[in-house]
This record gives C-alpha cells, sequence and structure tokens, in this order.
C-alpha cells in the first residue's frame, strides 16, 4: 500500500511540484491545500493530479485534521516554520521548501531550527528541507566520488549563489508576486515589528543553495566563520531593509579543509561561471566545471603525481532513478516514449530526486536526507556569517545544533 500526501501551498513553486508528487508509484493520494481555490482547481485539472485526487482544502488546520501520511509545503518563505511544526504536530512527516524560515531576526532563524529538531525528537515524524542543491548534477557525483574516498583528504571548496535582482527571475517581481493574494498581502503587516526594532534582512538568511552541497559533500561540520558584506550603494529600494545585499563568507570546517561561500544578489553574473556551482578539491581529486582530475596518490612516494582530467556531462554526473520511478514522472511530464529519454528538470534537474527521496522517507518510515539537523546546520551557517560580516570580518563560532552521518 503507497502513501497519502497533502501538497501545501500551489503557487509557482508548489505547482511545477504537484504533477511529480502525484505521479510517484509510491503515492496513492493527494490532497491538496491552499488559501486560493482558483490555484487547487488549476492543480487539480492536471491528469497526474486529478487521477489521485482525494480531497480539497483552503486551510492549514482542516489539512492537519485529515489523515495523510505526509505534507509538501511550499509556501511564502516567511511561514514555513512554524506550519511545518504545527503539520507534524499532526502526526505527518513534512518536507519544507527552502529556506528553513525567512526572518530579519537572525535569533529567532536559530529558535525555529531548534523547534523543529525538538519537534521532530517528540513527534517521531520527520522533518526534510527540499534543498534544490544537494541534488545538482555536481553535487550528486561529488557526493559519489566523496563516498568512494577519491578525493583524498579535502583541502578547499567554494560554492555560491549568485541570483541578481534583477536577472532573469527577477527578485523584484518574485516579491511582488508573493504578497499578493490572500496570505500574501498580510506578509508585509508581519515585517512591520522586526522594522520597528531595526532587525535588517541579508543574503544569509536564505543561505542553503551556497553552502549546502559542500557541507553534503564533505560530511564535515562548519567550526567558525569570517565574512564581509558589500552594502548596496545606489539606494535600489529593493534593499531598503537590507544591510547587506552580498555577503562573501569563508567557513574553517571541522575536517581541516576551508570554504569560501557566496550568497550574491547584486552582482551582473557569477564570475564568469553558472549562477550556482561548487568546486571541490581534495589531496588526490578535484571537481570543478563539470571536470575531476585525479592524481592517483593515497600514500606519500617519491614519484610525480600528475592529475589525469575526465570532463563529465550533467547526464553522466547524476544518479539514476529507479526506472519505474523515471517512467512515471516521464509519463507526468507527458514525455512520449521513444521521444527522448527523460531528462531531470528544474533547478539543474533536482526535482524528481527530491520528491523520490521524499516520498521514499514517508514509505519506509526514515529520517530522509537534508534532515532537521541538516537544514539547522545551514541556517545557522548564515546566521554565523551575517555575525561576522556585521563585525567586519570578526571570526566567529558557527552553532552547533548536533549532526551525526
Ligand atoms: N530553488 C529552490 O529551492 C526554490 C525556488 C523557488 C521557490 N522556492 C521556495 O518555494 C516557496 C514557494 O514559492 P512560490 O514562489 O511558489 O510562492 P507563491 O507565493 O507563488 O505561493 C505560495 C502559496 O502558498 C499559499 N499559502 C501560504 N500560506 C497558506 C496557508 N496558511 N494555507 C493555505 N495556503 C497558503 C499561498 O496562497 C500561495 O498560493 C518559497 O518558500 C520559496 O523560497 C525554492
Amino acid at each position: 500500500m503507497g502513501i497519502k500526501l497533502g501538497l501545501v501551498g500551489l503557487g509557482t513553486f508548489g505547482s511545477a511540484f504537484a504533477p511529480l508528487f502525484a505521479s510517484h508509484p509510491l503515492v496513492d493520494s493527494i490532497v491538496l491545500c491552499d488559501a486560493e481555490a482558483d490555484r487547487i482547481e488549476k492543480n487539480a485539472a492536471l491528469p497526474a493530479v486529478a487521477a489521485k485526487l482525494s480531497g480539497k482544502m483552503l486551510t492549514i488546520d482542516e489539512f492537519c485534521r485529515t489523515d495523510c501520511d505526509g505534507a509538501v509545503v511550499m509556501t511564502q518563505p516567511q511561514l514555513h516554520a512554524p506550519q511545518c511544526i504545527k503539520i507534524l504536530e499532526s502526526g505527518k512527516y513534512v518536507y519544507s521548501a527552502v529556506p528553513v524560515i525567512s526572518c530579519p531576526d537572525d535569533g529567532e532563524i536559530l529558535d525555529w531550527c531548534g523547534k523543529i529538531i525538538d519537534t521532530v525528537q517528540r513527534t517521531g515524524m520527520e522533518y526534510m528541507l527540499g534543498e534544490t542543491t544537494i541534488y545538482r548534477p555536481q553535487t550528486m557525483f561529488c557526493r559519489r566520488m566523496a563516498r568512494q574516498g577519491l578525493f583524498g583528504d579535502f583541502v578547499y571548496a567554494e560554492a555560491e549563489y549568485a541570483h541578481d535582482l534583477d536577472s532573469e527571475c527577477s527578485l523584484r517581481e518574485v516579491q511582488q508576486r508573493r504578497s499578493t493574494g490572500k496570505i500574501g498581502e498580510k506578509l508585509a503587516e508581519a515585517m512591520r515589528p522586526y522594522r520597528e526594532k531595526g532587525f535588517k534582512s541579508h543574503p544569509m538568511s536564505y543561505p542553503t543553495h551556497s553552502v549546502s552541497g559542500v557541507v553534503d559533500v564533505m560530511r564535515s561540520k562548519p567550526i567558525s566563520v569570517s565574512a564581509i558584506g558589500y552594502r548596496n550603494a545606489n539606494n535600489d529600494p529593493y534593499f531598503k531593509n537590507y544591510d547587506f545585499s552580498n555577503i562573501v563568507a569563508f567557513f574553517r570546517m571541522d575536517n581541516g579543509a576551508s570554504f569560501r561561500a557566496a550568497e550574491m544578489r547584486e552582482i551582473s553574473s557569477n564570475i564568469g561561471l553558472a549562477g550556482e556551482d561548487l568546486r571541490i578539491f581534495g589531496t588526490r581529486g578535484s571537481y570543478s566545471l563539470n571536470e575531476w582530475r585525479d592524481n592517483g596518490r593515497i600514500l606519500p612516494t617519491p614519484e610525480k603525481k600528475p592529475n589525469k582530467l575526465v570532463r563529465y556531462t550533467p547526464e553522466e554526473m547524476r544518479d539514476p532513478l529507479p526506472e519505474e520511478v523515471s517512467s512515471a514522472f516521464r509519463k507526468a511530464l507527458d514525455i512520449k516514449d521513444g521521444d527522448s529519454d527523460f531528462v531531470p528538470s528544474g533547478h539543474g534537474g533536482s526535482h524528481p530526486y527530491l520528491v523520490h527521496e521524499f516520498v521514499s522517507a514517508v514509505a519506509e518510515r526514515r529520517r530522509p536526507e537534508i534532515s532537521a539537523w541538516d537544514a539547522a546546520m545551514y541556517m545557522a551557517m548564515g546566521v554565523a556569517a551575517h555575525k561576522s560580516a556585521c563585525r567586519d570580518g570578526e571570526i566567529v563560532p558557527v552553532p552547533d545544533f548536533g549532526k551525526t552521518w
């Protein structure tokens, strides 16, 4: 018997995921929840969703009373943490879109992370952060190489999320869209107390795209950080309530490596690279820009160690999905057999993997990848980086929520 899943929040992002969650072979039944009835109807009409639809509801309270096994929360980021806790407490596994919570008060971000961990421990339900970076092809490839020990010892890594506010996915438009509708129009008012207390927004309150991949590949905890912030210099109204529009952070990791992470919201392009990318270097193997270099060194020997270079395509770097899962996704996305193979799409092809991981974790009643502890670690890295940037690069410790791999 399969599982019963609720999709909570059916805006732009939730709608992109709805056919994937609905078509997964382990999902028997789907419930749709959004405050906006027209968004429910739009998703209910999708063939993959219609085939398994068992309920429609306008509120999370009503959803919590269902007998669903799990919920996928894709509401506005300011709302995630309290909504996820409420749903966990109603006896359901939770998948949350990133970040854990969006909030100008860094102390409150850490409090919410702690509360989610407490709720997971108290209820026995599990939390998964839907971090797309974890299932980008380069992260999957590096993870496989790392688990085989092919990096040797990690020495250095860098990663960045460079999303300029006026890029193709305009942050001004995203902000405007998320501030409309029954829920959205209340959000500006909810920010007022923070502004009155002088809290400022900053890009490291949403650090997950830059920090998560490297941490996940290395399986190493951050110890301390020094960070430098860039302040918007042309009075752009978008950054009115920001102290920094960009923050670059340098972490000391507990495996002896150093890691430079950058969160940029005001930069014309990512230093000639993709908007989101990572590069990871070890004593034996290194990954950068779809290339793997391996010098074969295991033990100290006097011979030269020239690198052998292999170049990979994104398709070669991805993990395989089970055939029945990819074929169900292919059908849901109307990719005709024989037309093409299933090429995962959405944030580097990560969406189908996130769906498969969460659904499998619910069905198997196990802890998912990107657990509450992983999520808290990523958020703590951002909070610590911001604290350091506010102190002009002072080295500050990264709060530790306790994590065992
Ligand atoms: N790469 C990534 O991982 C990535 C990319 C894009 C978006 N996101 C995340 O996805 C989330 C959703 O973004 P979006 O652009 O789709 O937002 P959106 O504003 O388009 O949609 C949010 C939906 O949630 C609904 N909602 C909120 N609270 C509700 C409640 N209490 N009851 C019922 N419905 C409720 C709203 O009515 C709205 O339809 C955000 O948190 C964002 O950070 C992540």
